[in-house]
């Protein structure tokens, strides 16, 4: 009896002296300003119609908007990303209030990245703005599952979320739990560099993925943009 007495405690000291190795920090960004990212620029994957350009991430009092545009000089297109700039973050609940773009071909996202390992994401593309997109990127194998969206997400702000903890991925939309997946492997944060960050980008290679973002050609009115405000990280 006196042993299994001593396991319990034992067992909440390591994990209270786990929780003081592993402080992560908290992230608050209205994104109103753009001091703590690192913003592409000059880049973006081969299979994408599109490079990152500084040009095409906006800020305002109103959020971050990152539009498509025709700057770039290797591809049809240029969109945008940026980079939260600190690293080496872990489990907790991320969080970000988006509108999407509603151009077919047009995909708008928020993402936890660690390169080569890990990608937890939220991706809404144009194709289907009553969709979105839940998936973890594990061992080079991507993981989506569609969400239906009792509204349009071009037309308005709407907040989504996803607790990442060591058994489970968690994502909700307006608060509200819509995936738990337990199925998926995630890397430990301890074992890759983890960072967050949110991108516009287009599709436009017949090829690839065509039904899931569908095919973009630049509208013959307006900009397409995606609006991002309050990202957040809770350890
Ligand atoms: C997700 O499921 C796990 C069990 O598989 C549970 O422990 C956890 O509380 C669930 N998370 C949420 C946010 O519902």
């Amino acid at each position: 009896m006196r042993v299994l007495h001593i396991l319990p405690s034992v067992a909440l000291l390591t994990s209270a002296i786990l929780s003081l190795v592993q402080a992560w920090d908290a992230i608050t960004e209205s994104l109103t300003n753009h001091d703590n990212f690192i913003i592409a620029d000059g880049y973006g994957p081969e299979r994408w119609g599109c490079s990152f350009r500084d040009t095409e991430v906006h800020e305002s009092s109103a959020g971050t908007r990152i539009t498509i545009g025709k700057d770039s000089d290797l591809k049809p297109y240029s969109c945008g990303e940026l980079i939260h700039v600190e690293e080496d973050l872990g489990y907790g609940v991320y969080s970000i209030e988006m509108i999407s773009s509603n151009v077919v071909g047009q995909v708008t996202s928020f993402f936890l990245i660690a390169n080569e390992d890990t990608e937890i994401d939220v991706e809404i593309t144009g194709y289907n703005t009553e969709i979105a997109w839940m998936n973890i990127w594990h061992e080079q194998k991507q993981n989506p599952i569609s969400i239906n969206l009792p509204f349009d997400s071009s037309n308005d702000w709407h907040t989504y979320s996803f607790e990442w903890r060591k058994n489970f991925v968690a994502w909700s939309v307006d608060g509200n739990v819509v995936l738990n997946r337990s199925d998926i492997a995630t890397t430990p944060p301890d074992e890759a560099n983890y960072r967050l960050a949110i991108n516009s980008w287009t599709q436009v290679n017949r090829e690839v993925n065509i039904h899931w973002a569908g095919h973009f050609t630049y509208p013959e009115y307006g900009i397409p943009s995606a609006q991002f405000r309050n990202m957040r990280y809770t350890p």
